[in-house]
């Protein structure tokens, strides 16, 4: 299904980035359709693409990986486990080819020695979410420019710190919530229709004022597991545990039994993949699913900028807690079920839910559509029709919402913007204001109370216990500076 760029679009296209390239060096080929990027985003001249330094190269890098070699050559990877390196490199070497062997791929430990290196321009991060800040900081700091994955913060000052640095450098950020650009819905029961870009059509019809006006939206999520007393276990060889932990405390690393449902490299432990399950490195679902739900469904309601101004809600966890603090340190200890509600101004809400059918129901006077991953379908269950009729490409308001570039690919998207200098289309700005709601949502339920919030002055209002939560003490060497 490969879509053909007309000539004019892109000269148009070269003529705007070249302007804005001037100084850089030779601008790589976008031929702009999202269908055919991956194979004509390859070059053969090691001159015209952008030099790439991996850090974090676990599971979601087997996928963001490839995605940034598309356009860019990869010549360092890192990651705290030789393991993850080791298969990196291989990866990396395989996808350069030729060059590979002349230009090598370089490996590290730590992350700092990557970023120090001139010649690359261009990082992905693709660790665990305590992370995420800290080196995408220091990367913008070195002059990278940054892929990072969602959720880009653990806090809600986190988000506030990442902000002030990405305007003091100018960089271009993109974060990983891929759903602003990508993924293909059903649009009628068969299933035989399908539309590109459901979210993008999801956020337009909201914003044409088909539906009224906006009352409701519903991020359904998704819970934690829960799971048993993981005993304590020595730390892997080859596997800096230290630095794995970062700015989080230091504590015993731990480890299940393979099998039982969890084959994964160290099944049930606090590190690669279970790290989700522990408010110590994440936010749970609500912050793991939340980021992809509650930003789209925030954008959808157009508070993608601001914020609510009160928040509550009700969870159940898998141990007990002390006033917010999980008292139990061997099982996971994020939320297995929540329902919170935010109230926004305009009289709005946005629930947040674990249980149901994931996805995004956004309900206005006069309609409702529900949006997911392989769906776009009104309360009828029907086909959102009006919205068929054009492909996402001739859609005026898809592109006004793309800000005029075409989307199919977040990858493609980031190094496009790299070209002209823009935000790409998940912005570090609206994605911090997403965070906010689910950062709140995870306060108001562990310290299971309402909250006011102050969307302008970003603060808890009248509440001096519950404003401390907007930040987290930072293990000493580990500490975020801006
Ligand atoms: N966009 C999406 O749909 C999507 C899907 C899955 C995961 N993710 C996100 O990707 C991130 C990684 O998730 P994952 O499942 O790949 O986790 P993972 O644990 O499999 O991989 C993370 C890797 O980072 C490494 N790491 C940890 N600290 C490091 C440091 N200081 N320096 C270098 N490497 C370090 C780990 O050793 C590990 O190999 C998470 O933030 C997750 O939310 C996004």
């Amino acid at each position: 299904m490969s879509r053909k760029v007309t000539s004019s679009s892109r000269r148009k296209f070269l003529q705007s980035s070249a302007a804005a390239a001037a100084g850089l060096a030779a601008a790589p080929y976008f031929p702009w359709s999202p269908y055919t990027m991956a194979q004509d985003a390859k070059t053969t001249s090691k001159q015209d693409r952008p030099i790439l330094g991996c850090i974090g190269v676990g599971d979601r890098w087997n996928a963001v990986g490839p995605q940034a070699m598309n356009f860019a050559d990869c010549v360092a990877v890192c990651d705290v486990d030789v393991n993850m390196r080791e298969k990196a490199k291989g990866m990396a070497l395989n996808k350069l080819g030729e060059k590979g062997k002349e230009r090598g791929v370089e490996m590290y430990e730590d992350y700092r020695k990557l970023l120090d290196r001139k010649d690359i321009e261009v990082v992905t991060i693709v660790t665990p979410d305590h992370w995420h800040v800290k080196i995408g900081i220091e990367a913008m700091k070195a002059g990278k420019d940054v892929y990072c994955e969602k959720p880009l913060t653990l806090t809600i000052d986190e988000g506030k710190q990442i902000s002030k640095v990405l305007k003091e450098t100018g960089r271009v950020f993109q974060v990983g919530t891929q759903q602003r650009s990508e993924m293909s819905a059903r649009v009628n029961k068969d299933g035989k229709q399908r539309i590109d870009q459901q979210f993008l059509h999801a956020v337009a019809i909201c914003k044409s004022g088909k539906l009224g006006k906006l009352v409701k939206a519903t991020c359904v999520i998704g819970g934690a597991p829960s799971s048993g007393e993981i005993p304590k276990a020595p730390v892997p060889t080859g596997f800096n545990w230290d630095m794995w932990l970062g700015q989080a405390p230091m504590v015993d690393f731990v480890m299940g039994k393979k099998g039982e449902g969890n084959n994964r490299q160290y099944p049930e432990s606090r590190t690669h993949y279970e790290f989700r399950w522990w408010y110590e490195y994440s936010g749970g679902k609500m912050t793991d699913w939340g980021a992809h739900h509650i930003d789209i469904a925030a954008w959808c309601l157009g508070v993608d900028t601001s914020g609510p101004s009160h928040i509550e809600g009700t969870a159940d966890h898998p141990v007990p807690f002390k006033d917010g603090w999980p008292t139990v340190s061997n099982k996971y200890n994020a939320a297995t079920k929540f329902h919170v509600t935010a109230g926004f101004p305009g009289e709005m809400e946005m629930h947040i839910l674990s249980d149901g059918e994931n996805g995004i129901t956004i309900e206005g006077t006069e309609g409702t559509i529900f949006v997911s991953r392989g769906d776009l379908r009104d309360e009828k269950g029907t086909a959102v029709a009006d919205y068929m009729k054009t492909k996402p490409s001739e859609n005026p308001a898809i592109a006004t919402l793309y800000k005029g570039k075409r989307p199919g690919n977040h990858m493609g998207n980031f190094f496009e913007c790299r070209q002209d200098r823009t935000q790409p289309i998940s912005d570090v700005y609206t994605h911090h204001r997403a965070m906010t709601t689910a950062h709140l949502a995870n306060i108001c339920i562990r310290l299971g109370k309402k909250l006011q919030w102050d969307s302008q002055a970003e603060q808890i209002l009248g509440d001096d216990e519950a404003n401390k939560w907007l930040k987290r003490e930072q293990r000493k060497g580990y500490e975020i500076e801006v």
